[in-house]
């Protein structure tokens, strides 16, 4: 369904003398922009909400290796435009968004002739605008001067900007006190409202970082490797037609309204794949923790983890139990010294042929797996030839890896989230969609909603996920990193955290486990929105607690609509959402190492129907160090009306499944 329900555009001449202000509102009126140029012709933006100021005059433009455009422009030329759409999403946390928003188009013309332009978008719940270009130039931009002023300091979470793979442990901090940090990072205001600062659409440019300068935060670009001088440092090269990635403010009254913002999908372009029947999510399990755990190893030996055999028992267990698909990491050759792997040829001991018939006799798909070691040039190299082979074997899910800190692109050895990285990404994902083959791409550039446009871009890592829990010799991650997560890493998009373990004692490090009760566990499932799930732990711990089991073997992993019920960042996060499709619910809670009570309302039941509620809970005496396995599974009876009180222990945490009564 796309229904345009009335655009219009409106133009208006202005005159080089008029005053060089420009305003522009959201939809109802509350959230507004004014762009302006100063005595410098310098671009500057400022952002209210409710009549009170956000952003104080902030400046905005780029600085190229020849041209300084963040001043010396005039004001040619403005349009507006009024945009209302309802678009439905292939999958997502709801089946149908609305992408309801004023657009101000600002055509600048520099001293030098160059044009540039710089379109605001202004929705009930957040601002953003992009810079484009009329002229085709070449160009290499050395500097973003995007800045945010805000009118009164405010808290931030955040992690550094060189934090590998975005693995980091998010920290609270006054704006003024945080270094240089990634995009996103979400924001606590001085009034009590929240905000989330991040970018959209993100395409042949490098990723954005942000550092503080007194109470503004400003933008450092992820520089090209080969460039030493900082301030000259080569950011972009623009080959062609300017236009780059949304730079995106949301702001809302409350941490519900925040998660719920849907800005970022709607500044990207809509769904570029015609027939997108094959993409679909999953629920899987994987040949994996264990060589985590280190109970398996990815490359032949006598553990090896991903045999013939060993494979047919996940596959038989995946297909009892109902999940989709079966990871299998450590398949082909290569692992002994990670650099020199092969995506096309198994180690003896798998019979790809075998395994690809036997998994299609019983309707349980696998999941491929492409770790390159950050040899990203080679990969991209075979891209077609790796895709044909995994496609004729029926793989239209692959996992793919760069672990390494910097990563080798066809540009030599890059930031994997410079223009580079960004570019090698994109070519993965477009050649995928050829084959039809979903990715689930760990080690990626932090998501900024591209998916909206290539929906087989399905799951990414990007976090400091569970395997932590297994090797950090931290101890593992402490209780409150989840309930972090929803509110910042998670906002970006889908997160692959892998989700699920059930067996607490860590065989390799006895220090470090799952900061975790059971029941915390299963809450992950429903708290952390991945439309490719992987339920992490090994079948044989899955079946020492089979009766918790089964809210996995139930819970789905695409959504009809989506709620965040309450939560503070870095205490607890209660999520309800509907299966799509379904008339089914799903809660999940998840606290850090305080007990809580939840307290959730089920106004969102439809008030003509009564539910049965299965209730998965901590018991009292379980808290995640000492009794993490202690809970109760409780059946009840109720209908909107009803309002469901849970206790959470210490690191635990709760999930009911709530089906309406035939
Ligand atoms: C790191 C990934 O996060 C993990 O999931 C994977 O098992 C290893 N790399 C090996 O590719
Ligand atoms: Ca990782």
């Amino acid at each position: 369904m796309k229904r345009v329900v009335y655009l219009c555009l409106v133009c208006s001449v202005l005159l080089a003398c008029s005053p060089d202000e420009l305003s522009v509102c959201s939809p109802d009126g509350n959230t507004c922009v004014t762009f302006s140029l100063n005595d410098d012709g310098a671009p500057r933006y400022a952002v209210s909400k409710n009549g009170k100021a956000v952003l104080i005059s902030s400046p905005m433009g780029l600085k190229t290796e020849r041209m300084d455009l963040t001043r010396d422009f005039t004001i040619m030329n403005s349009t507006r435009a009024t945009h209302d759409e309802t678009w439905e999403t292939v999958w997502g946390e709801e089946r149908t968004i609305r992408d309801q928003h004023e657009e101000l188009t600002v055509m600048l013309r520099h001293t030098s002739g160059y044009k540039l332009h710089i379109v605001f978008r202004v929705f009930d719940d957040g601002i953003a605008f992009r810079y484009s270009s009329p002229d085709r130039s070449e160009m290499t931009i050395v500097d973003e001067a995007t800045s945010y002023c805000f009118a009164e300091e405010p808290h931030v979470w955040s992690i550094p900007w060189r934090t590998e793979y975005y693995e980091g442990l998010w920290t609270k901090q006054l704006l003024s006190q945080i270094d240089t940090v990634c995009s996103p990072v979400t924001i606590e205001m001085a009034d009590g409202s929240y905000a989330f600062l991040h970018e959209a659409a993100l395409t042949d440019y490098p990723a954005q970082n942000l550092f503080a300068d007194g109470s503004t935060l400003r933008t450092y670009l992820t520089p090209w490797k080969d460039e030493e001088a900082k301030d000259m440092e080569a950011k972009v090269y623009v080959r062609g037609r300017l236009n780059t990635p949304w730079r995106l403010l949301v702001l809302t009254p409350t941490l519900p309204d925040l998660v719920a913002s849907r800005i970022m999908l709607n500044l990207n372009e809509p769904c570029a794949i015609e027939d997108t029947e094959w993409i679909r999510p999953m629920k899987f399990i994987g040949i994996w923790w264990g060589m985590h755990i280190k109970t398996m190893t990815w490359e032949a030996g006598p553990k090896h983890g991903a045999t013939t055999a060993n494979m047919e028992r996940y596959l038989r267990f995946a297909n009892k139990h109902g999940f989709d698909a079966v990871l299998a990491e450590g398949w082909n050759l290569g692992w002994e010294d990670w650099k020199s792997f092969d995506f096309t040829t198994p180690y003896p001991d798998w019979d790809m042929d075998h395994l690809s018939r036997f998994a299609d006799s019983i309707g349980v798909a696998i999941v491929g797996h492409n770790e390159t070691g950050g040899n990203a040039a080679s990969y991209e190299q075979d891209l077609d030839s790796i895709y044909r082979y995994h496609a004729k074997h029926g793989i239209h899910v692959i996992k793919t890896g760069y672990v390494a800190p910097i990563i080798r692109t066809m540009d030599g050895l890059q930031w994997n989230k410079g223009q580079s990285g960004v570019r090698h990404y994109r070519k993965v994902i477009e050649t995928a969609a050829k084959y039809h083959i979903m990715i689930d791409n760990h080690e990626p550039v932090m998501p900024t909603g591209l998916s909206r446009t290539y929906p087989n871009l399905v799951s990414q890592e990007g976090v400091r996920g569970q395997e932590w829990n297994a090797w950090s010799t931290d101890g593992g991650s402490p209780c409150e990193h989840v309930t972090v997560l929803p509110y910042t890493r998670i906002m970006a998009g889908p997160v692959d955290y892998t989700p699920g373990v059930f067996h607490f004692e860590n065989p390799i490090i006895p220090t470090t486990r799952v900061h975790s009760t059971l029941m915390n566990q299963l809450g992950l499932f429903v708290c952390f929105y991945s439309p490719l799930q992987m339920a992490c732990d090994l079948p044989e711990h899955y079946m020492e607690h089979p009766d918790a089991f089964r809210f996995i073997e139930h819970v789905p992993c695409d959504w009809e609509r989506s709620i965040l019920v309450d939560g503070t960042i870095g205490d607890f996060c209660i999520f309800a959402r509907q299966g799509r499709g379904t008339d089914d619910w799903y809660v999940g809670g998840i606290t850090d190492d305080e007990a809580r009570e939840a307290v959730v309302p089920l106004g969102m039941l439809d008030s003509d129907k009564t539910y049965r509620v299965t209730l998965y809970e901590d018991a009292p005496n379980a808290d995640w160090f000492a009794h993490p396995y202690a809970h109760n599974i409780k059946e009840m009876t109720v209908t909107a009306a009803d309002t469901l009180h849970v206790r959470m222990a210490p690191g635990g945490g709760f999930a009911a499944e709530i089906n309406p009564v035939q």
